[in-house]
């Protein structure tokens, strides 16, 4: 091969490498994200399924990212507002190499955050109580959204004669026990449960008493389909917890029989707020 040609074809090599060497440049990208100021120490934050470490209101997720192509990001935060309440709340973004951006998830997405409450039994005596507040009778049908072992289910049918029990839990190992409580109870015929996420629930029309005992979290997010679906006169008692700015038709505070104070309120569609007082 003559000289000149093995000097431009090192010549084309050259340049070739050159220009694949400028397409693969890489820059630094950094998206800083601001995670809620109560339990920001216990939020975890995952870009694209990977954890990004840190403490404080931030974390921070870096990158070499092509210059100038744009990536699209996955975040996930798992935030704990308290010990019994996890929210996890879902962002996207597109971001170029070479550019940073700030994404906030301590605001709340109605449409896409997913809430979960652990399990924690409401006692005999309290679901009483709650029964007795709503006045059950012999023909109301009783749901409880988040029923857990269903204690607010056979309660109300075997003290106050209800007619119908309706359950709904996101925990299918709750509801076997649920489950085998409703069988040992002889009650199968008269409790129906369900697995699923309460937050999907659109219509209640059907309830003439709900009880609760949800977390202020995910009553404020169940509260619009509460208020727009149920009929007038139907009751709601909540053991604890409100349901968003929605006034109660009555607040009462019951001693247990562990010599505790629970609070209880109730909503009565169709009622605005008439007391608050000691029932017992
Ligand atoms: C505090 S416990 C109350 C159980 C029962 N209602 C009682 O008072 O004894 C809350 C229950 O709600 C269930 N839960 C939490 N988040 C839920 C969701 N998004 N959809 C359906 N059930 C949920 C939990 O699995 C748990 O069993």
């Amino acid at each position: 091969m003559k000289i000149s040609t093995r000097i431009a074809l090192c010549l084309v090599l050259f340049l070739g490498l050159s220009a694949w060497n400028i397409a693969q440049e890489t820059s630094p990208s950094e998206i800083t994200i601001t995670v809620p100021e109560k339990g920001h120490s216990e939020t975890v934050v995952k870009v694209n399924g990977k954890e990004v470490k840190g403490e404080g209101d931030t974390r921070t997720f870096k990158a070499k990212l092509e210059k100038g192509k744009e990536f699209k990001f996955k975040i996930e935060a798992l935030i704990e507002p308290n010990n019994y309440t996890k929210i996890t709340r879902f962002k996207e973004i597109k971001l170029k190499g070479g550019d940073n951006a700030k994404v906030d998830v301590t605001v709340k997405n109605p449409k896409t955050d997913k809430i979960v409450v652990r399990w924690v039994p409401t006692p005999d005596d309290i679901v009483d109580e709650m029964c007795k507040l709503a006045k059950v009778t012999k023909n109301d049908v009783v749901y409880d959204l988040g029923c857990g072992d269903a204690v607010m289910l056979i309660r109300p049918i075997q003290k106050f004669n209800a007619k119908k029990g309706v359950g709904i839990d996101i925990d299918p190992k709750i509801l076997e026990k649920a489950k085998e409580n409703v069988k040992n109870a002889k009650l199968q015929d008269k409790i129906e449960l369900r697995v699923g996420d309460i937050l999907n629930v659109k219509d209640m029309a059907d309830a003439d008493v709900v009880l609760l005992y949800i977390g202020d979290d995910l009553g404020e997010r169940l509260s619009p389909v509460l208020q727009k679906t149920m009929k007038k006169g139907a009751r709601i008692v909540s053991h604890r917890f409100v349901l968003g700015d929605w006034t109660p038709t009555k607040t009462v505070t019951v001693k247990g029989a562990d010599t505790y104070e629970y609070e209880l309120h109730m909503w009565v569609l169709g009622e605005k707020k008439v007391e608050k007082g000691k029932s017992k």
